[in-house]
């Protein structure tokens, strides 16, 4: 594991380009803004008279958050008109903290929702969500969308694949129990930092009860298909099998059982911790992309907005898995070509591609 509890060389497009690409993301988090409102109208607001704290943990450039970040905080101020309200930023620190600050000042390409609010404390921290990133007992309510797949650390590469989805026997084993330790540290932090009665909404990658994932609700697998391109490089003497080793995406799917386990358990130390499952939904919210060509039958145009959405999460560590001897610009031009080759898959058949979403949506509460 590396120093900041977190896997190397990920890290989402900087420079603002995360939300701008990733209209799905901000669909999802949309979908959970009413558990959010939810959650807020059950915490005891008006108890807590000093500060209401609202954290966003893995929040990357921030753009995708700010409409729930509204809704939710006219929801606080409805229950406790005067009550300030900091809300917490946190992602990892190698994320890009300056398009973060920018989104949330409204000197980026979004509508920021502060004017609209006094009173109002934006705070940013570079805690890895691996760590307690907040004191003992001062977090209201914490939200995290779409991040907490990505693992501590990588627990090995897959020999035959680039992601766990792919992975079997003891390779399988080695990832589920790492996730399965990582799931518990997550939780077991935000314990300590959530007030009694305070909530979690967090709304995770899953495998579904169908066996339906990222990219996989039937039409072409996505990451098999990012498997079978890289395969094709290695094939082709692009990049050397040592490479394609280190191309395995340090992430795991947890099922809706995986998810419940640690809160469901009594012997379990998270349950122990006072923390409890309210509520488990699986959604899948259609690749926003694959939607509008199914109007436009434009393939090109869908090729071109899809393959950026994501290029924004996988890149940085295909792109750190080359070997540094090969010098900047050959492996820029590799990354080039490999976005080239998924594309030209798209142009050919685009029928079935497509990055549908399929999360769990969990609210958990603090006894
Ligand atoms: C796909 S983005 C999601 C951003 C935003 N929450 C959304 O739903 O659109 C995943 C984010 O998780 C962050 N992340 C990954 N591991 C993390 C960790 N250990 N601690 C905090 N953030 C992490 C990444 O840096 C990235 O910004």
């Amino acid at each position: 594991m590396s120093t900041s509890a977190q896997a190397d060389g990920i890290t989402m497009s900087g420079g603002g380009v995360y939300s701008l690409a990733t209209k799905g993301a901000k669909d999802v988090i949309n979908n959970a803004t009413p558990m959010v409102v939810h959650a807020i109208e059950s915490i005891p607001v008006q108890s807590f008279s000093s500060v209401f704290t609202l954290a966003d943990m893995g929040c990357a450039d921030g753009g995708t958050s700010l409409d729930m970040m509204q809704t939710a905080i006219t929801e606080i101020r409805q229950k406790a008109s005067a009550i300030p309200v900091s809300i917490i930023y946190t992602d990892q620190p190698r994320n890009d903290f300056n398009a973060l600050v920018k989104n949330i000042h409204g000197l980026g390409p979004f509508k920021s929702y502060l004017p609209q609010f006094t009173n109002l404390f934006p705070l940013f921290s570079g805690t890895s969500f691996y760590r307690k990133i907040l004191p003992s007992n001062s977090l209201h309510l914490g939200f995290s969308a779409t991040a907490m797949h990505w693992l501590s650390g990588k627990p090995g590469d897959i020999s035959n694949h680039v992601h766990m989805i792919g992975a079997r026997g003891e390779e399988l084993q080695l990832y589920r129990a790492r996730a399965r330790e990582d799931w518990r540290q997550i939780l077991l932090h935000r314990a300590e930092e959530l007030v009694s009665g305070g909530k979690l909404v967090l709304v995770n990658f899953c495998i579904d009860e169908n066996g339906r994932y990222l990219g996989n609700t039937g039409g072409v697998n996505m990451f098999n298909t990012f498997n079978e391109i890289w395969l094709e490089f290695v094939e082709q003497g692009r990049v050397t099998r040592e490479e394609y080793a280190g191309m395995t995406l340090p992430q795991y799917y947890n099922t809706v059982e995986e998810f419940s386990m640690p809160l469901t358990d009594s012997a379990d130390p998270v349950h122990q911790a006072g923390l409890r499952l309210d509520h488990l939904e699986t959604q899948v919210v259609p690749c926003p992309f694959a939607s509008d060509f199914k109007n436009h039958g434009n393939a090109e145009k869908f090729a071109q907005e899809y393959i950026p959405t994501i290029r924004t999460w996988n890149e940085s560590t295909y792109f750190s898995a080359l070997s540094p001897q090969r010098g900047l610009e050959e492996r820029q031009a590799i990354m080039e070509d490999y976005y080239s080759a998924y594309k030209s898959r798209v142009l050919e058949n685009p029928e079935g591609h497509g990055m549908d979403y399929v999360h769990a949506y969990l609210t958990i509460s603090k006894i």
